[in-house]
């Protein structure tokens, strides 16, 4: 509307200019003429020049006049254009049929195309979400000045998606309708959320555990304990046991071999085994806890990570049928790694699980020829954060497993194989005891990427 008036002022301003010089030029070119020249013919003479001279002057005129408003009206657009393009959020403008008809630079790059390119573009080429009838529907039915915001997914060139927060704003120009929307990526602000919710979950879960866990701990141990008692006092040569058994006319040999036939020594091994499971599972869920008492240290997280895979190497038996040497190892540490304050036992083993997985998951992979298991590991530090990858070229994840493996005692290995719980106390213990985020992505038959971060050494935390 205001453009509008604007360019009607315009038009008016010049028409007014042209209708004064006009009527001057009628009322005083005649006897400015006169008093000039007083000879009769030449006055009859000039009148002729008089209507060129006039013609030329008012082309000269309104030339000028248009000519200053074109240039005036060119500087605003270059200035809008300027503005627009130096937007960091990609801004689009798209008619009623989803036709994409004006971007701006930011939109460009973030999708990875060219301006010619994206102008032949539609709504659902570059939006995951879009239905072109739905889009129509919509900007048919709602009023002109009509202001919308939403969630959405835009896809790039190269086929990637990502999250988007649209704010839009619908009007109308010459009879059509047009759609303005500016584009906000919210992949970072997406994650932070996904990673407080899985931290909160994390942090009462992990209360809830530890107090059961502490409550199981006392009959477990009189359980191990009492199949410990049970199995000392048949097999045991003690003086109590071969005193008691002469004193009931039986020997320990007999007792044994009918306790050996009916599989009572296989039952109580079996007893034991149980038990041993089971503590291994309270010991893990208690590390949960907050109450724990832990030594805080200064490391170099590559020198961690380096004795954890010397302790894999050496004495962790990972799995009878896949060795950890065989594994290939590439390290890619960057230079001046700062250094991290932190729980050094609680880091290597949140380490010793992601490795453990990643050697579990390649040992169940069958390699073509000319490709072996591969770890690739990665340190770098930006921005007072140290950053280390573990890449694995294992059978990798679909997304529905990725989003369930922090989960406490989500496994996809065998029962009695896996706990589930090796990568939530990881999460658990790189997120709550330090600060730090820890994800994964992965894709399959491809392999997998977990990123754990922590913060770097701040001196006076550390002390
Ligand atoms: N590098 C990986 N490649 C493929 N799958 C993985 C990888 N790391 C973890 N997983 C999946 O995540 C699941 C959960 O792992 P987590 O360490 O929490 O438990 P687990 O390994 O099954 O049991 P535990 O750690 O007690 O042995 C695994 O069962 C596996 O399916
Ligand atoms: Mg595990």
């Amino acid at each position: 509307m205001a453009g509008k008036t604007k360019l009607s002022l315009i038009a008016i301003r010049i028409a007014s200019i042209y209708a004064a010089f006009g009527c001057l030029w009628i009322l005083l070119s005649d006897k400015i003429l006169l008093l000039l020249v007083q000879d009769a013919d030449r006055v009859n003479r000039l009148q002729t020049y008089k209507g060129w001279f006039y013609v030329f002057v008012t082309a000269l005129l309104v030339y000028g006049l248009i000519k200053k408003h074109l240039r005036s009206q060119q500087l605003s657009h270059r200035r809008y254009q300027r503005l627009l393009n130096n937007i960091a959020d990609p801004i689009y403008l798209a008619d009623s049929q989803g036709n994409i008809i004006d971007v701006n630079n930011s939109a460009c790059e973030k999708l990875g195309y060219t301006r010619e390119e994206i102008l032949g573009l539609e709504l659902n080429d570059i939006d995951a979400d879009a239905n072109l009838h739905e889009w129509s529907d919509f900007i048919n039915t709602v009023n002109n000045d009509h202001s919308f915001s939403l969630e959405s997914h835009h896809k790039r060139k190269d086929g990637s998606i990502f999250p988007i927060e649209i704010s839009a704003y619908i009007f109308d120009e010459d009879q059509n309708r047009y759609c303005l929307g500016v584009a906000r990526d919210i992949t970072m602000r997406k994650r932070t959320q996904e990673l407080l919710v899985q931290s909160e979950k994390m942090s009462s879960l992990g209360e809830l555990a530890a107090g059961i866990a502490h409550e199981i701990n006392n009959p477990l141990s009189a359980i191990m304990g009492a199949s410990q008692n049970i199995y000392n006092r048949i097999y045991a040569d003690t003086d109590k046991n071969i005193a008691t058994a002469a004193e009931n006319s039986i020997s320990l040999n007999d007792m044994r071999s009918y306790l050996n036939k009916r599989e009572v020594n296989r039952m109580l091994n079996s007893i034991s085994d149980s038990g041993l499971r089971a503590s291994k599972i309270v010991h893990n869920v208690l590390s949960f806890s907050h109450k724990a008492v832990k030594q805080l240290c200064i490391c170099e997280i590559n020198e961690l990570l380096n004795e954890t895979i010397e302790l894999i190497s050496n004495d962790y038996n990972l799995n009878k049928e896949f060795d950890f040497k065989q594994i290939k190892i590439t390290r890619e540490f960057g230079k001046d790694i700062p250094q991290i304050c932190c729980l050094a036992n609680e880091i290597q083993q949140v380490f010793l699980n992601v490795l453990k997985n990643a050697t579990e998951a390649m040992s169940e992979k069958n390699y073509e020829k000319g490709t072996a298991p591969e770890l690739i590991l990665r340190i770098s530090s930006k921005e007072s954060k140290v950053t280390l990858e573990i890449e694995d070229n294992g059978p990798g994840m679909t997304e529905e497993i990725q989003n369930k493996i922090f989960d406490p005692f989500y496994t996809s290995k065998e029962v009695g194989k896996g706990t589930g719980l090796g990568l939530s106390i990881s999460y658990f213990i790189i997120t709550d005891l330090h600060h730090g985020q820890m994800s994964v992505t992965s894709v399959p038959e491809v392999g997998t990427l977990f990123t754990i971060t922590l913060p770097s050494r701040v001196e006076e935390k550390c002390s």
